[in-house]
C-alpha cells in the first residue's frame, strides 16, 4: 500500500477532517480548517498532551496568554532583530524561495549529501551553492535569482486606531511563538501560584510566521498551534532534564499514536543549534513527503529570561530559600506543533487493507488505525433496519446514554456493511449493533445485549446494554 499525501489530503477533505481555508473565494494559500470529526482530533491531541503535561503533572502548571504582546518584548527575545528566513527571488518568474530550502529539496532529489543541515550556512555560502550546481528555480525552471536577504516572519499588524499605518508607535506583531509570553509572565506565575524549581509553565495556543513557502498540507502553515512547555531548572540539572524531556516526549507521542520507532531522533550537532543552546534534540517524523520535525527540544540556558531582565529592567531572579542563592533559572524547552502532531497521527493510522469475501471476491477497505483515545468518534450505534421501531427505539437511548462521556454516531442508513465502512474510513474504533437478538427474538439469553465490531480486527462480540458505557469508557480513555 502506498500512502500518499494525495490520498490523506483527500481523504481528510472528504470526511470532515481539514478543508482548504475560505475556498468558496477561491481558498487563500496555505491556510486551513479543521473540519467536525478534525476538531475533534485536534481536541483530543490537546487534551492528551494538557492531561499528562499539566493535570498529571506534579511540576507544571498551565496559562493561556494573548497572541498580541508589548512589542518591546520582540526586541528583546530577539525576534525583531534576527527572526528571518534566507529569501531570494526568482528573477525570470518572480516567485520567491528560502534559499536554504531550495538547496534541501535539490540535494534531495539528486541525492546530495549535504554534510548535514544547512541551517548553518552564511548567505554567501548559500547562493555561492546554488550557482556552483546551477540549481533552477522549481517554477520557471530558469538559473537566474537575486541576492540573497532576510525575510522576518512575524507578522506586522496596527494596534488601535492611527492615522498613520506605519506609526512605530502603533506596530504591533502576532506572536510567532508561545514561549515568550511564558517567560514574561514568569515572575507572576512564580508569585501567584508558590512553585518552586524545578518547575514548568505550559502553553497551547496560536502562532503565526509570514512563511516564504508554507507547503505539505498543514505541515508548514502561517497559522499554527503550538504545545509548548518552559521547564525552569537549576543551571546544572539543565543537561539532565533535557534528556527526562525527550523520553517524556517520545511516551506522549506513542500513547497518541505515533510510536517511537517512527520518530527520528536528531541531536543537533554544534554550529546547528541556536548559538544560546547547550543541547537541542529534534523529534522527525517519516512523513510520506520526507523525514521531517515534529518537536524541538531545547535546552535553552537563561538566555531567554536575561534577555527579558534586561530589556524590561525588572528582575526576574529566582531566590532559593533553602540555599539562599540568587539566579536567573535555566530553561528546558520541550516545543511541539500540535497541527503536525495531528497530521503524524493521521499518516500513521492511515491503511488501506486488501480483504477477500467467503466467495473469494476481493476489496480494498480504507481505515484510520487511531488508537482509541484519539478517534473522533468513540463508538457508531446502528440499529440493524432502521424500519424496525424497537431497535430504533434502543439504539436511540445507547446513544443517549453514552453522549454525555464520549462523541458517538448515530447512522441509520445504508447496509450495516456500509455503515462499518463509513466508520472504518474516519477511525471510529467500535460499532454497536441493535439487532434481532437484542430483542431476544432469535435466542432469548442474548436479549438486551448488542454486537459490537472491532475496527482493526473486524472481530465481533456481544456486550450487554447495561454494561456497555463501563466497556467503553475502559477502552476508549
Ligand atoms: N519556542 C520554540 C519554537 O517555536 P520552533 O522549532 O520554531 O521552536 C516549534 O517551533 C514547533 O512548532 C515545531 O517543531 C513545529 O512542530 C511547530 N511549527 C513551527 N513552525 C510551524 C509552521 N509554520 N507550521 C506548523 N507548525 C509549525
Amino acid at each position: 500500500m502506498e500512502k500518499t499525501m494525495e490520498k490523506i489530503v483527500a481523504l481528510a477533505k472528504a470526511r470532515g477532517f481539514v478543508y482548504p481555508g475560505s475556498e468558496i473565494y477561491g481558498g487563500l494559500a496555505n491556510t486551513w480548517d479543521y473540519g467536525n470529526l478534525g476538531v475533534e482530533l485536534k481536541n483530543n491531541v490537546k487534551k492528551a498532551w494538557w492531561q499528562k503535561f499539566v493535570q498529571e503533572s506534579p511540576y507544571n502548571v498551565g496559562v493561556d496568554c494573548a497572541i498580541l504582546m508589548n512589542p518591546q518584548t520582540w526586541v528583546a527575545s530577539g525576534h525583531l532583530g534576527g527572526f528571518s528566513d534566507p529569501l531570494m527571488d526568482c528573477k525570470e518568474c518572480h516567485e520567491r524561495f528560502r534559499a536554504d530550502k531550495l538547496i534541501e529539496d535539490w540535494a534531495d532529489e539528486n541525492s546530495y549529501d549535504l554534510g548535514g543541515s544547512v541551517d548553518g550556512w552564511t548567505q554567501e555560502q548559500m547562493k555561492n551553492f546554488i550557482d556552483e550546481k546551477n540549481i533552477c528555480c522549481p517554477s520557471c525552471g530558469k538559473h537566474n535569482f537575486t541576492d540573497i536577504r532576510q525575510f522576518n516572519l512575524m507578522f506586522k499588524t496596527t494596534i488601535g486606531a492611527t492615522s498613520d499605518e506605519n506609526d512605530p508607535n502603533a506596530t504591533g506583531w502576532l506572536r510567532p511563538e508561545t514561549a515568550q509570553s511564558i517567560f514574561c509572565q514568569y515572575k507572576n506565575i512564580l508569585d501567584s501560584s508558590r512553585v518552586k524549581l524545578p518547575f514548568g509553565i505550559a502553553q497551547i495556543g496560536k502562532s503565526f510566521r509570514n512563511e516564504i513557502n508554507p507547503r505539505n498540507f498543514t505541515f508548514r502553515s502561517r497559522e499554527f498551534e503550538q504545545m509548548e512547555i518552559e521547564y525552569f531548572c537549576r543551571p546544572e540539572d539543565g543537561l539532565r532534564l533535557v534528556d527526562e524531556w525527550l523520553e517524556h516526549r517520545l511516551c506522549f507521542y506513542d500513547e497518541v499514536g505515533v510510536p517511537r520507532e517512527h520518530i527520528h531522533i536528531l541531536d543537533v550537532p554544534d554550529g546547528e543549534r541556536a548559538f544560546y543552546s547547550k543541547k537541542t534534540y529534534d523529534l522527525e517524523y517519516e512523513f510520506p513527503f520526507g523525514i521531517q520535525e515534529l518537536e524541538g527540544i531545547a535546552y535553552r540556558t537563561d538566555y531567554d529570561l536575561s534577555c527579558h531582565q534586561k530589556g524590561s529592567g525588572r528582575p526576574l531572579e529566582y531566590f532559593d530559600e533553602e540555599t539562599r542563592e540568587k539566579f536567573i533559572p535555566h530553561v528546558v524547552e520541550p516545543s511541539a506543533g500540535c497541527d503536525r502532531t495531528i497530521l503524524a497521527i493521521i499518516c500513521e493510522a492511515y491503511d488501506e487493507e486488501e480483504l477477500v469475501d467467503d466467495k473469494g471476491k476481493k476489496d480494498v477497505r480504507t481505515v484510520l488505525r487511531f488508537v482509541p483515545r484519539m478517534a473522533p468518534i468513540k463508538a457508531a450505534i446502528f440499529p440493524l433496519l432502521k424500519k424496525n421501531g424497537e431497535q430504533v427505539r434502543i439504539a436511540r437511548e445507547i446513544e443517549k446514554t453514552l453522549q454525555p462521556w464520549m462523541s458517538v454516531f448515530y447512522d441509520e442508513t445504508g447496509a450495516v456493511g456500509r455503515r462499518y465502512r463509513r466508520q472504518d474510513e474516519v477511525g471510529t474504533p467500535f460499532c454497536i449493533t441493535v439487532d434481532f437478538e437484542t430483542l431476544g427474538e432469535n435466542d432469548a439469553s442474548l436479549k438486551g445485549t448488542v454486537t459490537i465490531r472491532h475496527r482493526d480486527s473486524m472481530k465481533q462480540e456481544r456486550v450487554a446494554i447495561e454494561d456497555l458505557l463501563h466497556w467503553l469508557i475502559a477502552r476508549v480513555r
